[in-house]
């Protein structure tokens, strides 16, 4: 990421909000990516974070109008409970649905407008500051179902610019807009930058599971893009770390590394018993140092195809969750084991991994859109 340059930030799968259990991914784009085309008096292009629940649609625009629902406006529930429909007639141009933040989860207001015949949804955010604040709301199984059906943009715009539109449209004026995904990256060659937060855990029941379908799933198109320069991806991995007076406890001792520093949740959360938190960070470094290395050789695709090996071959389960298991996979993809083990350093030495602390710097900046 560079200095200078506004980003927006949009996570996917942020159903499983629990931080070291799930998988978060961030574009980073620039402003300017919502234009109002008209009324005269608001036109121009305003600040907006592109949601996309799916697969990225890159190099698009679409143009639309945008409408404020009379009832149900922070979108919450189904529309076809207030009989309103967003389908627009054939010739005229597709519909724009803003509704209000709060309530429910961003991508629930989203499915309910798609589900209502919205093109896309401007989400109008509730407070002036730019910064989102970080909930985290349990996971629930039943979100997860419509998450990945979510085929409709969908943008989060300042409080200030959504009472421009809703001022235009409740005295009755044709609000047209234009979201442009063309302008929104951050290159001029098209390319666009996302991170992706996940974590090598595979025992964590639904969250991990869903992960990992996930990243199986995203891989195809990730490496598509990724090959064809039209994206740069960064992988990312959530650690914590133990308080400086609990860095000798049995707790910290079996969830970290590098005295107290990197630590995540034991898996089974039972310290006495199968793979310790420990475990999960040292398998979690291995897999940023992999993309280290395979970025270096200009392969960062080739990460996909290690974490995915590395969940068939190395699960948990079968107690093959370890180093011998991670270097045979390595191995098989014509990695640099010694290039990733130089880059993992020693986990017992009482001092930073430069690796991990960048991470751990990152994370500060994670915030999470509901
Ligand atoms: C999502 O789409 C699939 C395939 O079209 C469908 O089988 C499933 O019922 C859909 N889920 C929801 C929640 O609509
Ligand atoms: C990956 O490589 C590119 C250049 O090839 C570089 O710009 C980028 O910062 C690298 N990413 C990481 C996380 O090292």
């Amino acid at each position: 990421m560079r200095m200078g340059v506004s980003k927006a930030t949009i996570f996917l799968g942020f159903l499983y909000l629990s931080l070291f259990q799930s998988v978060l991914c961030r574009f980073v784009v620039e402003k300017n990516s919502l234009r109002v085309v008209s009324p005269d008096d608001i036109k121009g292009t305003y600040d907006s974070a592109i949601g996309n629940f799916g697969i990225p649609q890159y190099g698009g625009s679409l143009p639309g109008t945008v409408v404020y629902p009379k009832e149900n406006r922070k979108g919450c529930r189904n529309f076809d409970d207030f009989g309103t429909s967003f389908k627009s007639k054939s010739g005229a141009m597709p519909t724009f649905v803003l509704v209000d933040r709060g309530d429910c989860f961003f991508a629930l207001k989203v499915w309910n407008a798609q589900n209502a015949g919205a093109a896309a949804v401007l989400v109008a955010d509730d407070v002036d500051e730019r910064l989102i604040t970080m909930d985290s709301p349990e996971a629930d199984g039943s979100s997860a179902k419509y998450i990945e059906n979510i085929t409709i943009p969908s943008a989060l715009i300042e409080k200030s610019f959504a009472e421009k539109l809703k001022k235009a449209v409740s005295s009755g004026e044709m609000v047209n807009v234009n979201l442009d995904w063309r302008e929104s990256v951050p290159h001029p060659d098209d390319r666009v930058e996302y991170e992706l937060w996940t974590s090598s855990n595979d025992e964590c029941g639904f969250k991990c599971d869903m992960l990992m379908k996930y990243v199986k799933d995203f891989k195809g198109a990730a490496q598509i893009l990724e090959k064809g320069g039209y994206t740069q991806f960064t992988p990312h991995y959530i650690t914590w770390y133990c308080p400086q007076a609990f860095t000798v406890s049995k707790q910290c001792k079996s969830q970290c590394i590098n005295h107290g520093r990197y630590c995540a949740p034991d898996p089974e959360q039972d310290f006495s018993s199968g793979y310790d938190g420990k475990d999960v960070v040292i398998e979690n470094l291995r897999q940023l140092c992999v993309f280290k290395v395979a970025n270096e050789t200009k392969k960062p695709w080739v990460w996909w195809d290690y974490v995915t090996d590395f969940q068939i071959r190395c699960p948990m389960k079968e107690k093959k969750y370890n180093k011998e298991c991670a270097d045979g996979v390595i191995k098989s993809l014509g990695l640099d084991s010694r290039k990733i083990e130089k880059c993992m350093g020693d986990p017992n030495a009482d001092e930073d991994n430069p690796v991990l602390k960048e991470e751990q710097d990152a994370q500060a900046s994670l915030f999470i859109f509901l």
